[in-house]
């Protein structure tokens, strides 16, 4: 099984979708530790009653990107993951620390990219008017949420939304994207090809478009 290292930085819902699919003898990954750069973070104790290994690695105790990066660096090479999945991970990564684990790196993001990049993405697309939202699931590269798409999953915006209503119609499509993309990745149907992805999807394919 393909072995995952998860990185949070607070409730982990989206990690505890992972970890109950891997759950699963049947599922080709495992999720084989959990770190965050938060010490309070409510994932570390969804993780730790799920028996998952958790590290802290708080970003208040470096002085700055690089040596933090170094100290992730170094915990992450501890568990030796083939994948590392960013999890509502809110710091940004140093260059140089993507360049190690180049092609093993990979994140969720609350939006349809490439609209909606960074933060308050619901917010800013019931600003827009937007009919339909969504989340990406992205190979990460040095430049923010601009990596090679892996998958994405569309849901409305309908009258009356408010951004708690949307954030929560998306989170729900991005439990389940997550868990099919991680499966795609692990039965090696997802190829690098330069900046794009190309996902041997199968009888999934619509499924992996639009949940
Ligand atoms: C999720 O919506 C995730 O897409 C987003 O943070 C939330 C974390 O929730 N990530 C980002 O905004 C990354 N910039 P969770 O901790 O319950 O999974």
């Amino acid at each position: 099984r393909l072995r995952v290292a998860v990185l949070v930085s607070g409730r982990g819902s989206n990690m505890a979708a992972l970890i109950d699919a891997a759950a699963e003898p049947a599922f080709p990954a495992e999720i084989v530790a959990v770190i965050s750069n938060r010490p309070n973070a409510g994932a570390l104790a969804v993780a730790a009653r799920a028996g998952i290994a958790t590290v802290v690695v708080d970003h208040k105790a470096y002085a700055d990107r690089a040596t933090f990066d170094a100290a992730l660096d170094a915990a992450l090479r501890d568990v030796e993951p083939d994948l590392v999945c960013l999890a509502g991970f809110m710091r940004i990564l140093t260059d140089g620390f993507i360049a190690g684990w180049a092609g093993r790196l990979i994140n969720i993001h609350p939006a349809l990219l490439p609209s909606f990049k960074g933060l308050d993405t619901h917010a800013r697309a019931l600003a827009a008017g937007v009919k339909l939202h969504g989340c990406t699931v992205h190979v990460v590269t040095p430049e923010m949420d601009s990596g090679p798409i892996i998958a994405q999953a569309a849901v409305p915006v309908l009258e009356g939304d408010d951004e708690d209503a949307l954030a929560a119609r998306v989170l729900a499509a991005e439990h389940l994207l997550y868990v099919r993309a991680l499966k795609l990745w692990a039965q090696g149907r997802v190829r690098l090809d330069g900046d794009r992805v190309k996902v041997d999807a199968g009888d999934d394919a619509h499924a992996t478009a639009l949940i």
